[in-house]
């Protein structure tokens, strides 16, 4: 009975231990669980932190870019202006002294004239007649030379206003060449290469202007009286299936690097006054680049220059097709 009673007491203090370990391995485990979150949670709000400092700094860093673009927009749009101004201020320096010497010439020779008719009471001698005459014809030639400069400026601030249709390049060139042989003559011996080509989308008098400038300003690269040693050299080809090329090269004086991107500006010439105005090939680039094409050039000094033009080839509308397509159908009805 003793012995049973002592082993009820031991069970009883056993089971006690037991709870009381389980109670504290169970506080223990709490205690573990809530150290491992408030760690989770420190941890967080570190990261919280880290983030947020982070993200500070990036819209701090975008708005210094942000700032920074705003700041070179503002800078390029300074340097277009500036640019702008600076063309402008260029072309209405270069316009005023190109249409400034031909006027001085016709104001020079009406005065000589209205000198002469007040002189001679309005009857002039047969001499003085005759040179009356030839100063109001050189006044004339002055008057024509403003003209040019001006319809070349229309050209240069309208080159859409053109009608195009279907243009035989090789045609152009050859009514080009009649008008420049003049000044060709004498300085260089003329090469043709001129393949039949498909017709371009263009306009035949503005074409024909183009090859004008071009063969005028290969001749002017050549020195007069040395035709057989120089060349100039036209040629046609086709330029890819949709383009046709031509090709104006001389065996000239070349183009330095430094000029070569100037060129094309209005009024940029290395002629003396009275023998360049500058606007040949400005006009001849806005003529090719309204119509569709391209203008570029090669060139060496001393050995010589290529101009090369490229243009679409004429493809008939649309309109033109249906149109062609109701008269076949017409016909055969
Ligand atoms: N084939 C060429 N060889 C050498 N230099 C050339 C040639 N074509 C053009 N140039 C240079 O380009 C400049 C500009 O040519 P552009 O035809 O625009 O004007 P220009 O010939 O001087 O005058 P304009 O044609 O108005 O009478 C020329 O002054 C010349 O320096
Ligand atoms: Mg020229």
């Amino acid at each position: 009975m003793m012995k049973a009673q002592s082993m009820g007491g031991s069970f009883t203090v056993l089971e006690g231990r037991k709870e009381r370990a389980e109670a504290i391995r169970n506080r223990l485990l709490k205690a573990e669980a809530e150290l491992s979150e408030r760690e989770m949670r420190h941890h967080n709000a570190l990261l919280e932190e880290t983030v947020r400092q982070r993200t500070c700094e990036l819209e701090l860093a975008n708005a210094r870019l942000q700032e920074s673009l705003k700041q070179l927009q503002a800078t390029q749009a300074q340097l277009l202006f500036a640019d702008r101004l600076a063309t402008i201020g260029q072309l209405a320096a270069g316009l005023g002294h190109e249409i400034n010497n031909p006027l001085a010439f016709i104001v020079g020779n009406l005065d000589y004239v209205q000198q002469q008719l007040i002189r001679t009471g309005g009857v002039p001698t047969p001499e003085e007649k005759q040179e009356m005459i030839e100063a109001i014809a050189d006044a004339r030639d002055g008057a024509e030379r403003v003209s040019l400069i001006v319809r070349d400026l229309k050209v240069l601030s309208h080159p859409n206003d053109m009608e195009r249709g279907p243009v035989d390049v090789v045609a152009s060139l050859r009514s080009a060449v009649k008008v420049a042989a003049y000044e060709l003559r004498d300085r260089a011996s003329l090469v043709e290469e001129l393949v039949a080509v498909p017709p371009v989308n263009g306009h035949k008098a503005r074409l024909c202007q183009v090859f004008l400038n071009l063969l005028i300003n290969a001749a002017h690269a050549l020195p007069p009286g040395q035709a057989v040693r120089n060349e100039i050299r036209l040629s046609t080809r086709m330029d890819g299936p949709h383009h046709v090329a031509v090709e104006v090269s001389d065996t000239g004086c070349g183009i330095p690097p430094e000029n070569l991107e100037r060129i094309f500006n209005p009024f940029f010439t290395t002629k003396p006054v009275g023998v360049g105005t500058g606007l040949g090939l400005s006009v001849c680039h806005g003529i090719i680049t309204a119509l569709g094409g391209k203008i570029s050039v090669r060139s060496e000094v001393g050995q010589g220059t290529t101009f090369t033009v490229s243009l679409p080839v004429y493809e008939a509308s649309a309109e033109q097709d249906s149109s062609a397509q109701e008269e076949l159908t017409s016909r055969a009805a």
